[in-house]
């Protein structure tokens, strides 16, 4: 589940794109394992100044008739219904529209519209296609002009994701300790407005996908205005839950203030598991560091609780189920 992360990256570094139009703003339709590469996109391009939005739910946003953004439909299996239901609106609006896909129904919508698509290679669990994923969008963004080339970066972070996931390193006997500490408890995961706030998403999804156990994430400094209170008054719920924040050098110092002072407010009635720092030199090598841990946690609970990380059980019963009542 995690060992092909870093091979994805470096491979996505030189795929051959097919000719995209330049882009002033992308809205990033996607859900789930594949919409996830949207929210790291959106943090990337915003430090240089593009905006990228994201939307998981079905149809278009309001604000894309005025905007007129490119449209970039994330989906590994190209099945995924709120996908394609907002790349049919997109369509009719007559949006310019790139894919990223395996194939599916997307790949065949794609072909006899003429809309350009990424392809990636398929048999894996899209959760376990982020390094394509991710490192496809970025490349789009790189040549449609919404960030420099990405491909110094993608290297890097491919680099510093094999050296966390190699066997017998530093990254599992972290990650073990971790899961070690989460053992049998929720999982909630901090992480501040920026770098670490969609890792922290991508942790809380690959504890619920992998080790099929309950997790959650948040973000300071909004947490400080609500969650904290919710830790007061029910210690038997606190005590079968526990946190991991994640940090980055360049999370702001009132941020760094505000979780060390959260911590001691809190201290009493929180489980603090630990805290976990980006590692590299680019905000997507520092990104990636932090998600090659969280999926190691993932996988290192499951294995703990003696549970297949693979299958995805109630997601397959759910789309079968739509699908029935369609
Ligand atoms: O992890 C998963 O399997 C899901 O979150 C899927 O990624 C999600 O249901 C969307 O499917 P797809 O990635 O094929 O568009």
């Amino acid at each position: 589940m995690v060992g092909g992360l870093g091979d994805q990256i470096r491979r996505a570094a030189s795929i051959e794109l097919p000719d995209l139009p330049a882009a002033r703003e992308l809205l990033v339709l996607g859900m789930g394992g594949s919409g996830i590469s949207g929210d790291y996109l959106a943090h990337l391009a915003s430090l240089h100044g593009s905006r990228v939005s994201g939307h998981k739910s079905y149809g278009l946003p309001g604000w894309v008739g005025s905007a007129r953004p490119t449209v970039l439909a994330l989906s590994y299996s190209g099945n995924t219904e709120e996908t394609l239901s907002g790349v049919e609106a997109a369509a009719e609006m007559k949006l310019p529209l790139i894919a990223i896909t395996t194939g599916g129904q997307l790949g065949d919508l794609a072909a006899t519209q003429g809309w350009p698509v990424v392809g990636v290679p398929g048999g894996l669990q899209p959760r376990a296609a982020l390094g394509h994923l991710l490192g496809a969008a970025l490349r789009v963004a790189g040549v449609t002009g919404l960030l420099p080339s990405p491909v110094a970066d993608l290297h890097e972070a491919a680099g510093m994701v094999d050296s966390l996931v190699a066997e017998g390193g530093a990254g599992w006997a972290l990650a073990g300790d971790l899961a070690g500490d989460l053992a049998r408890r929720g999982v909630i995961v901090y992480g501040s407005t920026g770098l670490t706030a969609p890792v922290a998403q991508r942790w809380k999804t690959q504890i619920n996908e992998n080790a099929k156990r309950p997790a959650w994430w948040s973000v300071f400094p909004e947490l400080d205005h609500n969650e904290i209170v919710g830790w007061s008054a029910d210690k038997s719920v606190n005590d079968r839950v526990g946190v991991v924040v994640l940090t980055d050098r360049d999370d702001r110092d009132e941020v760094g203030r505000r979780i060390r002072i959260t911590r001691e407010v809190t201290g009493g009635d929180v489980r603090w598991i630990g805290e976990v720092n980006a590692q590299g030199e680019s905000p997507l090598a520092r990104m990636m560091s932090l998600t090659a841990i969280g999926d190691m946690v993932s996988v290192a609970l499951a294995e703990g609780a003696g549970v297949d990380p693979v299958p995805v059980e109630p997601i397959e019963d759910l789309k079968k189920r739509l699908r029935e009542e369609r």
